[in-house]
């Protein structure tokens, strides 16, 4: 028996349209001045107007914050969090992709509770109480909103620092499908694939449990088909709801559990070659499963039960293989490239990366051990 503790702190609210009730929500939650953290892109195809419209029309006075890069740094959250301190918001937003929702629960934890964001790495650091917030997210994939950790990469040192609190997580995640319409097409196949690896890591990992298995399984339902159907057709609205829902439990998951090899080893890449998260995690995935189907290939079998019989799903008599080379056709068919020597990737250096790769915490939560010779051999068989 495997004991948890589930505790649902984020409001889900989800359908077409319902950016509108934004200001209504915020209202709810006795905010009269909030700090709206979006990016430009997002900004610039006028999703975040029809927030901040919304917040306006609610009596609410807004304050926009748009000095982040994907993969907010350090230097973003000093600077949303001097902004912060000369307007004094209630309420925070983060409307955004997984760069705009971290980087508000950064400027949050340092508007709150002062230092630096370096003092908040790990989890549980948070002090004081923390502001509420809302996450509007406009791509599927990520899950931060509905997970206490913010991913802010130190500016000097270029480490990601991985900053977790439960007095962080959005009290709403506000999910509007139509917000993720516009997404461009390598967007949507990176944030896919990201989530699909969040559904299926948490799904075998050693913390799972009865709570986050059955969030792991609906993301996956949820996931595997839609991707194939956003990939087709960008306006398929029903399916963008699918992605949306499906991430978001994603999310519900991780908090719920943990991840595995896949993300350990995509770390490095990230790090070291600039390949983006989604993408990185697509090239270790298929490996990483048909390594763990070695130990747990019978939860491979249970899962694609779930899916038997449905259109293109392996059948569940080819567990581990079968699922990993789904997965590997799906990276595939999201235009991305399935070797890191396509990637610039050098295999001189693998042996630095297994080391590296080693480091990452999520490793420790892979079904089977994963240790430098491991990850090396499994870096190998990706290559
Ligand atoms: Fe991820």
């Amino acid at each position: 028996m495997v004991p948890f503790d589930y505790y649902p702190r984020t409001r889900i609210v989800f359908g077409p349209g319902k950016v509108e009730e934004l200001g209504q929500l915020a209202g709810e939650l006795g905010a009269r001045r909030v700090l709206v953290v979006s990016d430009p892109g997002v900004i610039a195809a006028g999703h975040t107007a029809r927030g901040i419209t919304s917040l306006e029309a609610a009596g609410i006075e807004t304050q926009l914050f748009d000095g982040l890069v994907e993969n907010p740094t350090t230097d973003n959250v000093d600077a949303g969090t001097a902004l912060a301190r000369r307007f004094e918001p209630e309420l925070i937003v983060g409307f955004g992709g997984g760069s705009s929702m971290d980087c508000a629960k950064g400027i949050n934890f340092l508007f709150t509770g002062g230092g630096r964001m370096q003092d908040y790495r790990g989890t549980g650091k948070a002090t004081r109480p923390m502001l509420p917030m809302i996450a509007v997210p406009t791509t599927a994939g990520t899950g931060s909103e509905t997970q206490s950790f913010a991913l802010i990469s130190d500016a000097e040192t270029h480490v990601k620092m991985a900053c977790g609190d439960k007095k962080a997580t959005f009290r709403v995640a506000l999910l509007d499908p139509m917000l993720t319409v516009t997404q461009p097409q390598r967007v949507t196949a990176l944030t896919g694939i990201d989530a699909i690896a969040h559904a299926l890591e948490t799904y075998v990992c050693r913390v799972r449990n009865p709570a986050s298995l059955a969030f792991s399984r609906e993301a996956w339902l949820l996931l595997a088909d839609n991707f194939q159907h956003v990939l087709d057709d960008p306006t398929d609205l029903e399916a963008r709801g699918g992605m949306q829902l499906g991430a978001c439990f994603a999310g519900l998951a991780i908090e719920n559990s943990m991840l595995g090899a896949a993300h350990a080893l995509a770390n490095p890449l990230t790090t070291n070659y600039g390949i983006p998260h989604g993408h990185a995690v697509g090239l270790a995935l298929p490996h990483v499963i048909r390594f763990n189907g070695g130990e747990v290939g019978r939860w491979y079998f249970d899962l694609l039960e779930c899916t038997a019989g449905s259109n293109g799903y392996p059948s569940p008599e080819t567990g581990a293989d079968g699922l990993a080379d789904f997965v590997a056709n799906l990276v595939r068919r999201a235009g991305l490239a399935d070797r890191l020597s396509a990637c610039g990737v050098e295999r001189g250096r693998l042996e630095d990366l297994a080391a590296e790769a080693a480091k990452q915490w999520t490793g420790g939560f892979n079904p089977r051990k994963v240790g430098p010779a491991e990850l090396l051999s499994l870096y190998e068989a990706a290559f």
